[in-house]
């Protein structure tokens, strides 16, 4: 991974700046970026002390608001002529309805179109790579049927459910991407489930109700290990940024043990696909052939 250019969203912290510092430790130009300045320069300097690799770099940006996903593709371009592997990481499992400043519920913000932008605002310096990969993570629970009348939790929203939701829309998006996308491959995988602060602030009421009982069980199952199973829930994004293995691989779907799985039949469904996409392209002003 000598010579390779990746860009990992939300990866100051969790299992972004595990996957950051694995791709480090390879011997790649690894830039991370995050929300705060203090805690990104910290993540900086642990990743390059614990990797012994000086090539670290931290971009800045709440990617929530899609001004951020214009302005941190700007600076990345501005810095780099190509990029080899992005790995849309960031995502959000929230505990409340909140619109973004672009006035998009913040699960669908943050897992669906964000991911969607910044690999579009990055097409060209993924272009400029021989071989560029993208790569999205999937959260646990894969719902069979995508609500389309609810994408946004107009209508209910449903604690984990609704995060749910937006990862399997996100899903059925970059499925789409991959099939359009030409010369860059796009996959998804599933990195397992890790002790991070998305899952450290996840709430009883925001279990469904016939497994709030179990609360107790999972919280202590995602208590602080020290960075321990955000470790191991990289490994899946390590891989795909860097095996031969999935070399020109695209449009798949790998579990944590970075196996092949089938996708889920919202995925496969032509109509969902055609709809999602025009109603994310909306959202972002934005049209891709
Ligand atoms: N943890 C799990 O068990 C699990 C399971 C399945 C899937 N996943 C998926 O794996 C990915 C990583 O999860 P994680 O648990 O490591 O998450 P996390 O702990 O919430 O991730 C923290 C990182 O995300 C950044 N971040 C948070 N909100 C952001 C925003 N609005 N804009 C930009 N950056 C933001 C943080 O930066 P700042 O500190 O600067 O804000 C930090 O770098 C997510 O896509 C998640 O859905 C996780």
């Amino acid at each position: 991974m000598q010579n390779k250019i990746i860009l990992i969203t939300g990866a100051t912290g969790g299992i972004g700046k595990q996957t950051a510092l694995a791709l480090a430790k390879m011997g790649a130009q690894v830039i991370i970026t995050g929300r705060s300045k203090p805690s990104g320069e910290a993540a900086a300097a642990e990743i390059k002390q614990a990797s012994g690799n000086p090539k670290l770099d931290l971009l800045l940006g709440d990617l929530s608001a899609q001004a951020n996903a214009y302005s941190l593709a700007e600076q990345f371009k501005a810095r780099y002529e190509r990029l080899d592997v992005l790995i849309n990481n960031a995502g959000l499992a929230a505990s409340e309805r909140k619109l973004t400043e672009d006035g998009i519920e913040s699960n669908f913000a943050m897992n669906v179109v964000a991911p969607f932008l910044l690999t579009h605002l990055l097409m060209d310096s993924l272009k400029a790579s021989p071989s560029a990969r993208v790569i999205n993570l999937m959260g646990g629970d894969v719902p069979a049927k995508l609500d389309m009348d609810n994408l946004q939790s107009e209508h209910s929203f449903d604690g984990l459910n609704s995060y749910s939701q937006s990862k399997l829309a996100m899903m059925v998006t970059m499925y789409e991407f991959a099939q359009r996308a030409q010369g860059i491959t796009i996959n998804i995988c599933y990195p397992g489930q890790a002790s991070t602060n998305m899952t450290r602030s996840v709430t009883a009421d925001m279990l469904p109700g016939f497994m709030r009982f179990m609360f107790p069980l999972f919280k202590l199952a995602v208590r602080d290990d020290g960075g321990k199973s955000a470790a191991k829930a990289s490994r899946s994004s390590v891989y795909l940024a860097s095996s031969p293995k999935v070399e020109g691989v695209s449009g798949e779907y790998f579990d944590t043990n970075s196996t092949l799985v089938s996708w889920p039949p919202a995925v496969l469904d032509a109509t969902t696909r055609e709809k999602l996409w025009s109603i994310v392209e909306r959202l972002t002003r934005v049209e891709i052939k």
